[in-house]
């Protein structure tokens, strides 16, 4: 799917950082700042149909935040719970479909649960696509689904050379979507970080120096419009 009708992305993922910058320059504890952050997806997501995206997709934990202090990690796992809990009727209200990709074996069950009902609630619905990024690496989604492939091998159901581009996605946890076409990093960072790997392969990147609790509607709209103006090549010499 090279061009989009409106010549904007349909699929936006966002590196949603900062937060705790944020909190430190208010000489407040991080978790202020992760909190101001999940106050800011609702206006991103909302803004989406405007601007005709179809799919968002937002890095929430990654399987190196593990490393924060306990204290981290146990305030961000209790503010997923209560932002699922919290959300979900204006989600699914604003006919948002929310997925999660990451690998939820190291998530707790109440957690899981929630997961599992908003992704039913939300199933039926398709003006915008959210995925969040929960206990998620690319490095990991690669190596879990090759895990799987190696299986179906080892199974009968694959053949080796059988296996090309077109077979590695349809193991990822993202299978159903289409790849981004703009990932948006926010607070300064110009790197990765182990954020869709293989399905950014020819992504455009905003690398911006907004922290993600200033970030909205406004900039985010920006970012899409200057998108637009730009053309994609795909190693091609394009038109
Ligand atoms: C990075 O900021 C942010 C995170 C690791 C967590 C992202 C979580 C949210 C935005 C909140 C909730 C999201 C949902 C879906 C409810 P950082 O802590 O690395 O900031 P720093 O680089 O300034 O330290």
């Amino acid at each position: 799917m090279k061009h989009t009708p409106h010549n904007g992305p349909r699929h936006v993922a966002i590196i949603m950082d900062g937060n705790g910058r944020w909190a430190t320059q208010r000489g407040r504890p991080r978790l202020f700042g992760h909190h101001a952050g999940a106050r800011r997806v609702r206006e991103v997501v909302e803004t989406c149909p405007d601007i005709g995206v179809k799919y968002l997709t937002i890095f929430a934990f990654s399987t190196e935040n593990w490393k924060r202090t306990q204290v981290e990690v146990a305030g961000l796992m209790n503010l997923f719970r209560r932002y699922i809990i919290k959300e979900a009727k204006s989600l699914t209200h604003f006919g948002v479909r929310v997925r999660f990709i990451g690998d939820r074996v190291r998530l707790d069950d109440k957690l899981i649960e929630l997961m599992n009902e908003l992704e039913e609630l939300t199933a039926g619905n398709t003006v915008v696509n959210l995925t969040i990024a929960l206990n998620y690496g690319g490095r990991d989604e690669v190596a879990r689904a090759t895990k799987r492939l190696a299986q179906d091998v080892a199974d009968g159901k694959l053949m080796p050379e059988n296996v090309d581009e077109e077979t590695l996605p349809k193991y990822l946890d993202t299978y159903v979507l289409p790849d981004p076409d703009l990932v948006i990093r926010t607070s300064g960072e110009a790197r990765i970080s182990n954020f869709l790997l293989w399905q950014s392969a020819y992504s455009e990147y905003e690398f911006i120096d907004t922290l993600w609790p200033d970030f909205g509607r406004e900039e985010f709209t920006a970012l899409c419009a200057n998108y637009g103006g730009r053309s994609r090549r795909y190693g091609g010499v394009g038109t």
